[in-house]
């Protein structure tokens, strides 16, 4: 062989090799807080010698991203990893398209370093697929001081008669006093925390993991809705279709007083350089105080043909895994880290909250999944579901009539 061919096919070669070593990443984290946090991941990757091939597609609550990931998985051509949490996890599963990743978690030691609520739901069929990368709470309620004094508010409200009398003075007082994006899975993360907070913890359950038709049709959920058309009247009217981290935004800048969301709000907070305690406020929902709704985002890996990507899956998830990444990204995500052995030190006091609160509710039975964020039940259902809640949030529907709608669709599979 000729010098000149020599280098080219080696050059082929190692055009090839280069392009396996790849890691194609699906996520849906672009707002502020979310790029900083992917952009740790991102950097641990580049430094282990990968090249990050960035597959975003916004849409909070990741709706567009598996339709795009359902589109790519279909063509034969499935990324390295997705963000893919909760049941969804064995619906691909069952597709036969996940990797198998029981080397890392082997040489990783997951089986002791995750609760088992949390490595049950990476495994499927006993061996594990997914890599978990935090835990979020959801049932939080954020606020912006400034605006609450000045509407004479003195402290958050702990119960739902607290917080209708702290809206009311901060309408009077010429702010919004809910920000709020309409979309379907911002109602939804509405709705679920006023459902914990209006029925608590067992009903919760019941309705939303058992889906107990029981709970469903109870005067209580009849209650459940009353308090969110009672909310819905402090969000302002352009809410329709806003993304959460604008909505966000209104808190941060003192437009509005307090948002309902998941702590990825903390995300904006932090990203805008914003102080908790000082700066803004969190406090869980009201009447929710014992109660932890868990949100965990993790990445499915997926069948890869090429012996250098398979490397680049179980690089990642060791990546992920890493108290250094884990620390790094919860700081920046407003999450906390979903492995033990990370130190608390940097946390702040809402994530230090968030610690303790989960690690009481664990206890006495208050640990519930989220169903608006994928964490309860299969996505036909929980797709059922957030849409009776967001027909709710935009027509004049009775409390009644969405409680029938909501008991047929929590039979939807
Ligand atoms: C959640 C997800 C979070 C955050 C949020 C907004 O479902 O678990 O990580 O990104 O949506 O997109």
């Amino acid at each position: 062989m000729k010098l000149k061919q020599i280098i080219l096919a080696t050059s082929l070669v190692f055009a090839g090799s280069a392009f396996a070593a790849d890691v194609e990443v699906l996520h849906y984290w672009t707002s502020g807080g979310e790029a900083k946090s992917a952009a740790a991941l991102k950097q641990i990757m580049k430094d282990e010698g990968y090249d990050w091939k960035d597959f975003a597609v916004a849409g909070g609550g990741g709706e567009n991203a598996m339709t795009a990931l359902k589109a790519r998985v279909i063509s034969g051509n499935s990324p390295t990893a997705a963000q893919i949490k909760g049941p969804s996890i064995q619906e691909w599963g069952q597709e036969g398209v996940l990797a198998n990743i029981d080397e890392a978690a082997k040489a990783g030691q997951w089986d002791s370093v995750l609760p088992k609520v949390v490595s049950d739901v990476m495994r499927y069929k006993g061996h594990y697929v997914a890599v978990p990368v935090n835990v979020h709470r959801v049932n939080w309620i954020w606020a912006n001081p400034q605006v609450l004094k000045k509407a004479g508010v003195d402290k958050m409200p702990t119960t739902w008669d607290e917080f209708f009398i702290a809206a009311d003075k901060i309408k009077k007082s010429g702010a919004i006093a809910v920000a709020h994006g309409g979309q379907p899975w911002q109602d939804a993360t509405v709705f679920e925390s006023v459902a914990l907070g209006v029925g608590g913890a067992d009903f919760y359950n019941k309705a939303f993991v058992k889906l107990d038709q029981s709970a469903l049709t109870s005067p209580t959920m009849v209650k459940v809705f009353d308090t969110l058309g009672k909310v819905k009247g402090y969000i302002d009217k352009d809410a329709a279709g806003r993304d959460w981290n604008l909505a966000t935004a209104m808190v941060i800048n003192g437009k509005a007083g307090m948002q309902f969301m998941g702590d990825w709000a903390k995300g904006e907070f932090a990203a805008a350089g914003k102080v908790p305690g000082k700066d803004y406020l969190c406090a869980a929902a009201p009447g929710t105080a014992k109660a932890y709704t868990f949100n965990i985002d993790s990445f499915a890996m997926f069948k890869q043909k090429d012996a250098e990507a398979q490397k680049g899956q179980v690089a990642l998830a060791n990546a992920i895994m890493s108290p250094k990444f884990q620390s790094i990204f919860n700081l920046n995500k407003g999450s906390i880290p979903v492995r033990s052995g990370v130190s608390r030190d940097k946390f702040d006091d809402c994530a230090i909250k968030s610690m303790d609160d989960l690690a009481a509710a664990s206890k006495t039975g208050g640990l519930v999944p989220s169903f608006a964020h994928g964490m309860a039940v299969q996505s036909s259902t929980q797709g059922a579901l957030v849409d009776v809640i967001a027909k709710f949030m935009n027509s004049d529907m009775s409390s009644k009539d969405a409680v029938t709608a909501l008991a047929k669709a929590a039979k939807t599979r």
